[in-house]
């Protein structure tokens, strides 16, 4: 054959594979999330999460400094609260006592360059497992939600937390947010919005290890549509108005175009978040003997760097990080 164009030669071999690779995965990209839990040297395997753990502070600080040691620079904190310290305003989120702002501490005492990121959402709070307060008629009261939202992101920010991350979906959080850290004189603490958060099924291992699922109704009316696009794009832009340092799309897999069309329209970093129900796929055919793990994880992970994430929030971060430490080449 005559060809002026033969793809194939700058696949020939590793070396020049490596040479015009568009993606690459590397540990400065990973945010680790973590589950924190009252009590002392214990942890907890979330049984629809295998080697995800609750940690009690004690054993979170050792882990912190175990994956720091492994080059992870960035944790996401979720706290597994006791239902006798929930209500129905989600009152303990804001407890400068409260488990999330103990662990912020703790962990800054232990590791002071460890990036902190604090969710900030009332679900692990509420009695309803609702991420904002509710009417009698279990209507999402969204302006009285955002003022819990602001005084929690200012209790966090209080406690030493590097950014604090609305995951709520509430309207005009992020504004309120950043006018709230401003006024308390936390003009440094930065904001990663869970801009473009789907009313997704893949959250359900995350509900089972915090105890969060809702316990009437869904998230349908804050959270957004799967069928959805364009709405994404408008949550982005009033995020990056309202003062967004990060915009996050989440889950991360099956939202890649999401992710893209982010990427095209905006000049901010993009977090992609590969959530529970995504990591517990992997992890469960794995075990079954379905599919290789290891090349699975990779290939997923750079699927979302590919699509354009600057950054990938994944309980696969620890795993990434040692065979990377061990010279894997994915
Ligand atoms: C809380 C929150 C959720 C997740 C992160 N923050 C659950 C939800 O919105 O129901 C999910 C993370 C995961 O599934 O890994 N608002």
């Amino acid at each position: 054959m005559q060809l002026t164009h033969r793809p194939r030669r700058l696949r020939r071999n590793p070396s020049i594979r490596s040479l015009v690779r568009e993606a690459t995965l590397s540990v400065d990209d990973f945010i680790y999330p973590m589950f924190v839990m009252e009590g002392e040297n214990n942890r907890v395997e979330i049984p629809s999460m295998p080697e995800a753990y609750r940690f009690t502070l004690d054993l979170l600080v050792q882990e912190v400094t175990e994956i720091y040691a492994l080059g992870i620079k960035a944790i996401a904190l979720f706290p597994a609260v006791p239902e006798e310290k929930k209500d129905l305003t989600g009152s303990e989120s804001f407890n400068p006592e409260g488990l999330a702002q103990q662990a912020v501490r703790a962990v800054k005492a232990a590791v002071p360059d460890m990036i902190i990121f604090t969710d900030v959402a009332l679900d692990p709070f509420t009695t309803h497992g609702h991420d904002g307060i509710i009417d009698d008629n279990g209507v999402i009261l969204n302006d009285e939600t955002v003022e819990v939202l602001v005084k929690m992101a200012v209790s966090q920010a209080a406690a030493g937390t590097d950014f604090v991350s609305p995951s709520d979906m509430m309207d005009g959080r992020i504004g309120a947010i950043r006018q709230g850290l401003d006024a308390n004189g936390f003009e440094n603490v930065g904001i990663l919005a869970y801009s473009a958060k789907y009313a997704s099924a893949y959250y359900g291992p995350f509900r089972d290890a915090l105890g969060s699922a809702p316990k009437s109704g869904d998230k349908k009316t804050y959270q957004m549509d799967p069928a959805n696009s364009r709405e994404a794009i408008k949550e982005v832009y009033l995020d990056i108005a309202e003062g967004a340092d990060i915009v996050m799309v989440k889950p991360a897999l099956a939202y890649l175009d999401i992710i893209a069309k982010i990427k095209d329209a905006t000049n901010v970093p993009i977090a992609a978040y590969n959530v529970s129900g995504e990591y517990a796929m992997v992890k469960a055919a794995a075990q079954l003997g379905w599919i290789d793990e290891k090349k699975v994880m990779f290939e997923t992970l750079l699927s979302m760097k590919r699509a354009g994430a600057d950054i990938i929030l994944s309980y696969h971060a620890k795993a990434v990080a040692q065979l990377l430490a061990s010279g894997y080449r994915c």
